[in-house]
């Protein structure tokens, strides 16, 4: 099975990436389930009703949150209604929404779980004792299962990706919105990527206009942080080979659209 993952898509400049280059990617690497992090979509803080359908009508099959997921009220209205959504499976029980979600690609099922780490974020229930309860769940039904583990930290994630190895197909971190350059297979196969980087602004600051950002490292006063919304784009993603009978990773590589590195169709 061949998985693509595109990385925490901020704004409007991030949905029109996903809406000019998804077409495309699909028609250069034809991947058969298509994954995006969606938690910054609406103006850099959660999502809408509307911005999810989009995502589906462009061809996305499941939409991934993180700590943003509540940011944009319009969510209780339908999150519970959205079966393509997967917000971090670790929020306090009884919190709204789901953490796992099963997508059918002809006789098989890829699982796809959201996590949450807990180094510089809100503490959450424990992610690591989360992620067994999940597994044992999601094995059920497929060996195929792919973690967007969305934290802060190098090391929390390179955690969760030694602690999986062996048991889900990809660990495949979010939330820094910069890429890193660790695409690798660990040894009992799972393929691993501590962060994916973000779809959006290429000249912003994590997607942010830049003046306020540097203004508050200057100053320390509160600053408002408002979406870059027009220049450059940018779109970071990776592309996952899984074996289908083992749920082993058998490829990982990274995907970096922007001026600098323009899409070779
Ligand atoms: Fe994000
Ligand atoms: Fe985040």
């Amino acid at each position: 099975m061949r998985v693509l993952f595109i990385g925490d898509v901020v704004g409007s400049m991030g949905r029109e990436m996903i809406t000019e280059y998804l077409p495309r990617l699909k028609k250069k690497f034809r991947p058969q389930v298509t994954i995006v992090n969606g938690e910054n979509a609406a103006a850099g803080r959660g999502i809408t009703e509307k911005i999810y359908k989009k995502f589906l009508q462009d061809g996305v099959d499941v939409v991934t949150m993180g700590n943003h997921t509540w940011d944009n009220r319009d969510i209780f209205e339908f999150i519970d209604q959205a079966k393509k959504m997967v917000r971090p499976a670790n929020f306090p029980e009884g919190t709204p929404g789901q953490g796992i979600v099963f997508v059918k690609v002809n006789q098989l099922e890829l699982a796809v779980i959201n996590m949450q780490a807990r180094s510089f974020m809100v503490d959450l229930d424990d992610p690591f004792r989360k992620m067994n309860e999940l597994i044992e769940e999601a094995r059920k039904r497929t060996p195929i299962i792919f973690v967007d583990f969305h934290g802060e930290t190098t090391s929390e994630k390179q955690a969760m990706g030694w602690f999986l190895d062996g048991k889900v197909s990809a660990v495949v971190g979010t939330h820094t919105h910069v890429q890193t350059n660790d695409a690798r297979i660990l040894p009992q196969g799972t393929a691993y990527l501590t962060d994916v980087g973000m779809t959006g602004p290429y000249d912003g600051i994590l997607g942010m206009r830049r003046e306020p950002v540097i203004e508050k490292f200057l100053t320390a006063l509160p600053k408002r942080f408002e979406v870059v919304e027009n220049g450059r784009g940018l779109l970071s993603g990776c592309l996952l080979e899984i074996d289908d009978v083992t749920g082993k990773a058998k490829t990982i590589e990274l995907i970096q659209i922007n001026e600098d590195r323009p899409f070779l169709e």
